[in-house]
């Protein structure tokens, strides 16, 4: 399906988060060690990125790989997180590049390894040129927390006197969170059965889309993404407003 195409007269969402669950469950449910599941996980990352960049021409295209909590996992499990990011950014690089993909990164890299934090500069920095899909990865990234520091940096604005407590807006205010030209995801799906958002992206999900499957994240395919985006386009989006009466 391509933008040019729509579904229920529909238009296709300009921005889709990802919560990526369940890698640990389809690893146990096939007596693998938890870290075979996470490696699949990204097997499947890469399938859809390539398709949102490529057939679907997705315009913004949000993953959650490691939440401020997951940082909490047993070390074991932590390490090989950081290792395959490591490998997975690294690897992609070259494609990302080639197939005018921007990467970005939301969260507190400063906990990570300095070759990690090395690699996602130097991808942020090789791909800033790039006008395709704006591919933003979410590590040790919580909402809160975005909320928190973007508070910090308002008030030590206040505090310069740059920023007039009194005209503080929405606005001004999105402006100190971790990619603030991204716009709001209109859809956000999550894998794995859970119906929560888990600290993700509070501020910008006010008015998300929320799609929920119990498909575990190795599981899910780019149809099942495209079924996702046949759901949304049959929702009525009101923000709040009622529609028009003639
Ligand atoms: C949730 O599954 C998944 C994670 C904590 C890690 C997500 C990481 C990847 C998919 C690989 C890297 C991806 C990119 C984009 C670089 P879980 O372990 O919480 O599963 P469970 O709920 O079944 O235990």
């Amino acid at each position: 399906m391509s933008r040019s195409e729509r579904r229920n007269d529909q238009p296709l969402p300009c921005h889709v988060a990802v919560i990526m669950d369940g890698n640990g469950r389809w690893a146990e449910a096939r007596q693998l060690p938890r870290i075979a599941g996470h490696r699949s996980g990204a097997k499947r990352a890469e399938e859809l990125i390539r398709f949102a960049g490529g057939e679907l021409n997705l315009p913004y295209l949000t993953l959650f790989a490691l939440s401020a909590e997951n940082w909490r996992r047993p070390k074991s499990e932590v390490d090989f997180l950081i290792q395959l990011l490591d490998q997975f950014i690294a690897a992609k690089l070259e494609e990302f590049v080639a197939s005018n993909v921007k990467f970005l990164v939301i969260g507190d890299i400063s906990v990570f390894p300095a070759s990690l934090q090395r690699t996602i500069e130097y991808a942020i920095a090789s791909t800033a040129g790039n006008s395709g899909l704006v591919l933003s990865v979410a590590l040790n990234y919580g909402g809160r927390q975005e909320i928190i520091r973007a508070c910090c940096k308002v008030n030590a604005e206040i505090t310069a006197g740059t920023i007039d407590p009194e005209r503080l807006d929405m606005t001004t205010f999105r402006s100190y969170l971790y990619a603030p030209h991204i716009p709001d995801p209109e859809l956000i799906i999550r894998t794995g059965g859970e119906q929560r958002v888990s600290n993700f992206l509070l501020w910008q999900l006010a008015y998300t889309e929320l799609y929920f499957t119990e498909t575990m994240w190795p599981d899910f395919t780019a149809k099942e993404f495209l079924q996702a985006i046949s759901d949304f386009q049959t929702r009525q989006r009101r923000f709040g407003v009622t529609e028009e009466k003639t």
